[in-house]
């Protein structure tokens, strides 16, 4: 790996805030392709992901917090209308969900929900190394059956892993000190 990529691996920031523009049909599809590379246990490629583009992302907002109030979870006024005023400005959310597949039974279903999540970050870095920027959210009702409905993923066959919102970051994120990794790092000698 070249120095440049690592320097985007460890430079890459979240940013909830973007707006329009977001990536071109072939910037997309190379984000998402890239997301194929994810490791993935047995190959069953678990990640779903349903594109909500802006035009859609209006109606897509009135149906999931109407699911959301159906359901009885606590919503403020100042929520929804907070919910409503960052989504007015998405220019694309990946809804993504993780497929069972009860058929195959030897791949536990964390390790499908892992590739799922690995899917997600690989989708998350590739968005950062071409300038745009993007946001991993489980907000917007993701643990409401009825809201993953919405978009076809029914609880029984799906886990329902919420929304990446990616767009052009409306303020430069701010450089954010990571921690050491030698707090989470040993090593075992077997001594
Ligand atoms: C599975 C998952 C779900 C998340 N859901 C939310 C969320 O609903 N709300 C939120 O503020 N941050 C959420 N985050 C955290 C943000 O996506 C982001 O990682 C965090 O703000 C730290 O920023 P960084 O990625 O630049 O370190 C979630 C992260 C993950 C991995």
């Amino acid at each position: 790996m070249s120095a440049t990529a690592l320097d985007y691996l460890l430079s890459r920031r979240s940013s909830k805030f973007v707006q329009a523009p977001g990536p071109s049909k072939d910037e997309l599809e190379r984000i998402l392709q890239s997301a194929m590379s994810a490791p993935d246990h047995g190959q069953l490629r678990p990640w779903r992901f349903t594109l909500i583009h802006q035009d859609a992302i209006g109606n897509f907002a009135d149906r999931a917090l109407a699911a959301i109030k159906a359901a009885g979870l606590p919503l403020t006024p100042e929520k929804e209308a907070s919910t409503r005023s960052w989504l007015a400005q998405v220019p694309l959310l990946i809804a993504v969900a993780c497929r069972l597949d009860h058929s195959n039974t030897k791949i536990p279903e964390h390790e499908r929900m892992l590739a799922t999540g690995a899917a997600v970050t690989t989708i998350l870095n590739a968005a950062h190394m071409l300038g745009y920027a993007a946001f991993w959210s489980t907000g917007l009702g993701t643990y409401v059956d009825d809201v993953a409905e919405i978009l076809g993923y029914d609880s029984l066959d799906y886990r329902f892993m919420g929304y990446v919102a990616l767009g052009t970051p409306i303020s430069t994120p701010q450089w954010q000190a990571r921690p050491d990794h030698n707090e989470f790092v040993t090593v075992w000698t077997g001594a």
